[in-house]
């Protein structure tokens, strides 16, 4: 498994953590269902969008035959996805305990992540758009090992 296929399977199982705690905690006290908006994002940017990420940046070079577009592109897309939503956690939080200034960090926050989706959407695009390389369709083969064949 390559290092940025396991950092954004381990990020997503901690987003995870965090939101059925904050569930659950909305199931206990019903007055916390304010920070509603915090626990969907947490559930779904978090958890859900970064294990698709994981298993696709597993996945599309293999199925495709073809090598990841940027491995630091991937890298930029963790911490940007990362950074970006706990930014937005922040705001939502913000916004929940009724303060202005969460407009502008959920504001700040959405467009990182909305870069970091930007950059995988490019990255997968490219990935698949690129020659065919058949070392690249090898399923057990560190992406980090292969190179561009033109
Ligand atoms: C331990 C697990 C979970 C607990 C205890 C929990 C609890 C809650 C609670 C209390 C609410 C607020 C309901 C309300 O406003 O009355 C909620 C909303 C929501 N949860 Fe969860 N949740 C859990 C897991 C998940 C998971 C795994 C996902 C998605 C992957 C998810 C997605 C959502 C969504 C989308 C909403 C908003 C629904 C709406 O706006 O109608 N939840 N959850
Ligand atoms: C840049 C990324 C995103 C930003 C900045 C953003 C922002 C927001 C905002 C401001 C709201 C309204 C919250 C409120 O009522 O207080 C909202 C609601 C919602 N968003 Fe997002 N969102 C983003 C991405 C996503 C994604 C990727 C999903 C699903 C995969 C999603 C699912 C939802 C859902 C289900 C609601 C309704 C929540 C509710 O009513 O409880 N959002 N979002």
């Amino acid at each position: 498994m390559d290092w940025f296929v396991k950092a954004f399977v381990k990020a997503s199982v901690a987003w995870l953590a965090v939101g059925v705690i904050l569930g659950m905690s909305m199931a206990i006290v019903p007055a916390w269902t304010v920070y509603r908006a915090m626990h969907v994002h947490v559930m779904l940017l978090g958890f859900v969008t970064m294990f698709i990420n994981g298993v696709a940046y597993h996945v599309v070079p293999r199925l495709s035959g073809r090598p990841l577009w940027s491995i630091p592109a991937a890298r930029w897309h963790w911490w940007l996805a990362n950074a970006g939503l706990c930014v937005m956690v922040a705001g939502f939080w913000l916004r929940a305990s009724g303060l202005a200034s969460g407009t502008i960090v959920l504001s700040t926050g959405g467009t990182i992540t909305t870069i970091g989706a930007l950059v995988f959407v490019l990255q997968v695009w490219r990935t698949v758009d690129a020659p065919l390389s058949v070392r690249a369709a090898a399923p057990l083969v560190p992406l980090q090992s292969l190179r561009r064949s033109g």
